[in-house]
């Protein structure tokens, strides 16, 4: 493993500044450049830079200026949906691993373009899905390999989280949500619940997404929050949004399977993953935080409700090995810790110049999702083919590689190493 690695930062906005903090906390990580299009973002990466380590690193604000340096060993990139795979493209045709923030892609070529590529340079891609790290993801993983919630059988996943004034406010906070609301329809974030969902389900290794069914409601959200606070007169409060509020899509594998996602972004609610595991042995139900296990379930003779058990007291039981060491070594950073998880496991890939926990078919698979619900909307809600960007590979795969980011099995005896030394 290498002692120390140069990562160079491409965007540097509200993401990317909260996850270069935390990157410069993993181990053996050095940023000697930082990039944004706009000035003031890369100098703001520059001082956070200089805030945290004392070095000044040299500021960019073209990305291609960046990929040209020879000492750079990969790149974490933060810009926009419609920009990450080409930046992403770019700094693998640089000789850069990489790893960027969530998103869907736009096309099914962008898709193949980043397995290609890294396929013929030999450089990684990583999608930076931190909710395959978070806690209560993690211990759901470690029942399902423990045979807990018996043989899958559908599961649910959803991005519910209010983002009118986000996404509303767009231009204002040159945030580049706002002109996909305007011009798409589609499952425009479909990867927080799809990452864990891929890694149970064991999409690329033995199974794989064979087709896709998006349905979209009509759109009210976005108008109705510009004319309550930013007044009938502004220029959008009458805009005729593409996106709909509700977007609902159903997937189904080849192993039988099924998948339902909802995007939900343009209501008022409270957040939810709406994440749902269901086999023939039980269920798991995030909104309520609820479960359900045959036989182990208090259920009571003629109650035909059957009442859940709370998942606290199973989380505790089945913690995943990752977050119990986690907690011993404390738990810090955004989203309850689980990006500074997927930001170690990255760290750990470049160190060890290795393919990451989630690769380039992972992260084709999960943001295809997009460009596939538009086409399916498009359509009327035809069923849609889903690309193997394997290219046969899932049925035989070269194995993954084990270790305690692993997350295609629960790597136990990497853990107990660790604790013996
Ligand atoms: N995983 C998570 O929990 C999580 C949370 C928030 C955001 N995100 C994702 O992170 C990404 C960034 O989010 P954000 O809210 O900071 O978005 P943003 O639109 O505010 O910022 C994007 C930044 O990229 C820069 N940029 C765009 N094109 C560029 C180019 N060609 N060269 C250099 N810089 C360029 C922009 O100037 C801007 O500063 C998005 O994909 C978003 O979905 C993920």
């Amino acid at each position: 493993m290498k002692e120390f690695v140069n990562i160079g930062i491409i965007g540097i906005s509200g993401r990317g500044s909260g996850m270069l903090r935390e990157l410069l906390d993993c181990e053996g990580v050095r940023v000697p450049a930082v990039c944004d299009k706009y000035e003031d973002r890369a100098q703001n990466g520059f001082d956070i830079v200089k805030e945290k380590t004392g070095t000044e690193p040299d500021i960019y604000l073209d990305y291609k200026e960046l990929l040209a340096r020879d000492d750079i060993d990969a790149i974490y990139c933060a810009t926009t949906w419609i920009t990450h795979s080409r930046i992403a493209i770019d700094a693998m045709k640089a000789g850069k691993h990489v790893a960027f923030d969530v998103g869907g892609a736009a096309s099914i070529e962008e898709c193949w373009q980043l397995v290609r590529t890294s396929e013929e340079t030999g450089k990684f891609c990583m999608l930076l899905e931190n909710c395959c790290y978070d806690r209560n993801e993690m211990a759901i993983y470690n029942m399902v390999k423990q045979g807990l919630f018996g043989e899958i059988i559908h599961m649910t996943g959803g991005y519910q989280h209010d983002l009118r004034d986000e996404i509303s406010l767009g231009r204002e906070n040159r945030h580049g949500r706002l002109f996909n609301f305007q011009l798409r329809n589609g499952e425009l974030y479909p990867t927080h619940q799809l990452g864990p969902i891929t890694k149970v389900l064991g999409i690329n290794r033995g199974n794989r997404f064979v087709s896709l069914v998006s349905m979209a409601s009509k759109s009210k959200g976005l108008n109705e929050w510009i004319k309550k606070n930013k007044g009938e007169d502004y220029d959008l409060a009458n805009y005729d949004f593409n996106q709909g509020d509700i977007v609902t899509t159903m997937l189904k594998t080849a192993n039988g399977e099924t998948v339902v996602l909802t995007h939900d972004c343009s209501l008022p609610r409270h957040y939810s993953r709406a994440y749902r595991v269901q086999g023939t042995k039980g269920i798991y139900m995030e909104d309520g935080n609820s479960i359900y296990i045959e036989d182990r379930t208090e259920h009571v003779e003629g109650d035909w409700m059957h009442h859940p058990d709370s998942f606290e007291s199973y989380r505790e039981e089945y913690e995943h090995p990752l977050w119990k060491k986690y907690q011993t070594e404390g738990v810090h950073g955004g989203h309850g810790g689980m990006d500074f998880l997927v930001l170690s496991a990255f760290v750990e890939s470049v160190r060890l110049d290795a393919v990451p926990p989630i690769d380039v078919y992972d992260t084709a698979v999960m943001m295809a999702v997009t460009c596939l619900s538009e086409q399916s909307i498009a359509l009327g809600s035809a069923p849609v083919a889903f690309p193997d960007f394997t290219n046969g590979m899932w049925i035989d795969r070269e194995p993954y590689r084990r270790g305690i980011f692993c997350l295609d099995e629960v790597c136990n005896d990497f853990f107990e190493e660790k604790e013996e030394k």
